[in-house]
């Protein structure tokens, strides 16, 4: 037992803590309600001092510092009865008759509260998805019952929001891992700073017991295992160049014009030809300055080590076959120029969006494609407008989801943010990005500010349509879930082997 409930409302359940406990903001506990015969889950949010009678505490105080002055001993009577702790819990909801309430009613009196045991959680089973990324979490500890995300919610989209080196990049490939287990999704991810495939000091992708089937990989430093990134000249849009490069007015018109003349040698084209030669095209309409400076980023462009000007190699249509194929595609972009990152991340997103809009049409083939995931970390940089944007609002429908990986979520537009539906929140120190996720989760997360603020390493708060309440969790460390992973598979093959030797013996 770790204290009785002495107040306050519906909305918010106090207790007076029991002297011999210590209790941490973001426990889960429990108001055992023998009268009601209910179990209320209370969250705590804040943790006050308490005392008996009002002024006593800071005259003790007094007479104390008097004492330690003289370097004399200060003896408390009743301390236990006149010094107590507060804890302040928003409520999470009830189960009564085997069914969870959201929080409407109070549980009796002077209600003992004791902490959850894995039985008490056993309820929370039904909300989980199939694509485990942790383990129940109470405060510090964790509990055995685990998390999962439900892959139809994948096209809902998933923000993952932490502060630098609080487990946003490992909380992804756990998520990865998962997805390649099941191979039911489609899980696109760019890397920006080639962490994923090796992993660092710790293990990557390619250590994954299925990553010889279920793990594609494309990077600029090809090697054995390793596709090249390429991307063809002519698979380049003026949209892709318009979301990642600003123009004038008087470009875009130009871009517009010459895309019109060349269809989708307009790229190329504005790269070989000389600006005299394209000023005979389109006479004066468009002015040599306006060339010149387009000319100048398509060399950039086209002098890309990851741009090709085969017309009929297109990388970009067997990552998507990977991906409707429910494999996990890495796009390790490390090394290469932003802008180049940024164009394969924009040129393959849009192909994706554009290929899953015409199968809609053919709703028989649509319904066997599985829902593709696309990965962005930092995605402050890409969201704003342009075909990421338009993924945001538009996506859903067409089974495509966008997971955006970032410390400042601020910086995305709230609007935008209201699309996500899913939110991983790990450990975040600014108050500026807390504010601008708590108006936009899908559950009440106000009263969660200082269990946000103390999140360690890999602890993380999930928000979910459905979930009961904003969920609490420990995301696997990634090694060990794979180390895990191998291990079962090894118990199992074992006991294949000695089922399969009993029945040679004839046991069976
Ligand atoms: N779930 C976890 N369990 C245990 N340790 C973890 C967990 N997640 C992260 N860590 C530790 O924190 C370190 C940083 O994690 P990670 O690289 O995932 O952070 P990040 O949020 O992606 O950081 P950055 O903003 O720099 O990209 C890891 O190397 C690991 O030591
Ligand atoms: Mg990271």
């Amino acid at each position: 037992m770790i204290g009785r409930i002495v107040g306050k409302s519906v909305g918010e359940i106090i207790f007076r803590q029991s002297y011999k406990e210590d209790v941490k903001i973001g426990e889960i506990l429990i108001a055992d309600d023998r009268e009601k015969n209910a179990l209320f889950f209370l969250r705590v949010v804040d943790i006050e001092y308490g005392q008996e009678g009002e002024k006593w505490g800071i005259k003790a105080a007094g007479d104390m510092l008097l004492l330690d002055e003289k370097n004399e001993k200060y003896e408390l009577r009743e301390k236990d009865r006149r010094l107590y702790k507060i804890c302040i819990c928003k409520p999470l909801g009830y189960i009564q008759n085997g069914r969870f309430y959201k929080p409407k009613t109070l549980p009796s009196h002077f209600c003992v509260v004791r902490r959850a045991n894995k039985n008490d959680y056993k309820f929370l089973e039904k909300y989980m998805g199939d694509i485990e990324i942790g383990k129940i979490r109470s405060g510090e500890k964790e509990i055995d019952v685990k998390v999962g995300i439900k892959g139809e919610l994948i096209p809902y989209h998933i923000g993952i929001f932490a502060t630098t080196g609080m487990g946003k990049s490992n909380l992804m490939r756990v998520f990865a891992a998962s997805a390649m287990n099941l191979g039911k999704y489609g899980i696109l991810i760019i890397d920006p700073h080639g962490e994923y495939y090796e992993g660092g000091i710790g293990k990557g992708l390619k250590d994954h017991p299925k990553a010889d089937e279920r793990l594609v990989v494309y990077s600029p430093h090809a090697k054995f295992g390793i596709n090249r990134l390429k991307i063809s000249a002519y698979e380049i849009n003026v949209t892709d160049l318009e979301d990642i490069f600003s123009f004038s007015e008087a470009q875009k018109e130009a871009l517009y014009a010459l895309h019109s003349k060349f269809g989708k040698k307009w790229l190329v084209e504005l790269f070989e030809k000389e600006v005299a030669e394209l000023s005979e095209i389109f006479g004066k309409r468009i002015q040599d300055i306006t060339f010149s400076v387009l000319k100048r980023r398509a060399d950039r462009i086209m002098r890309s080590e990851i741009i090709h000007r085969d017309e009929n190699v297109t990388t970009t249509d067997a990552i998507i076959k990977d991906l409707y194929d429910g494999k996990v595609v890495l796009i390790d972009t490390s090394g290469l120029y932003e802008y180049e990152e940024l164009l394969v991340s924009v040129v393959l997103a849009r192909k994706i969006l554009n290929n899953n809009k015409k199968l809609f049409r053919d709703k028989e083939r649509f319904k066997k494609i599985p829902p593709v995931l696309i990965t962005v970390e930092e995605a402050q940089r890409v969201l704003h407008n342009g075909i990421f944007a338009q993924i945001a609002r538009e996506g859903r429908k067409f089974k495509v989801g966008l997971c955006a990986i970032t410390q400042q979520p601020k910086l995305i537009k709230e609007e935008l943010l209201s699309q996500f539906n899913t939110f991983f929140i790990l450990g975040l120190a600014d108050e500026g990005d807390r504010n601008i996720l708590k108006s936009s989760a899908k559950q009440d997360i106000s009263k969660l500010e200082k269990e946000i603020q103390t999140l360690e390493v890999g602890e993380a708060l999930i928000t979910y349509p459905g979930a009961p309440f904003a969920i609490p969790a420990k995301i696997h460390w990634y090694d060990d879930y794979i180390e895990n992973m191998r291990a079962n598979e090894n118990k199992n093959e074992k006991n294949k082997e000695i089922l399969n030797e009993r029945v040679d013996e004839g046991f069976y």
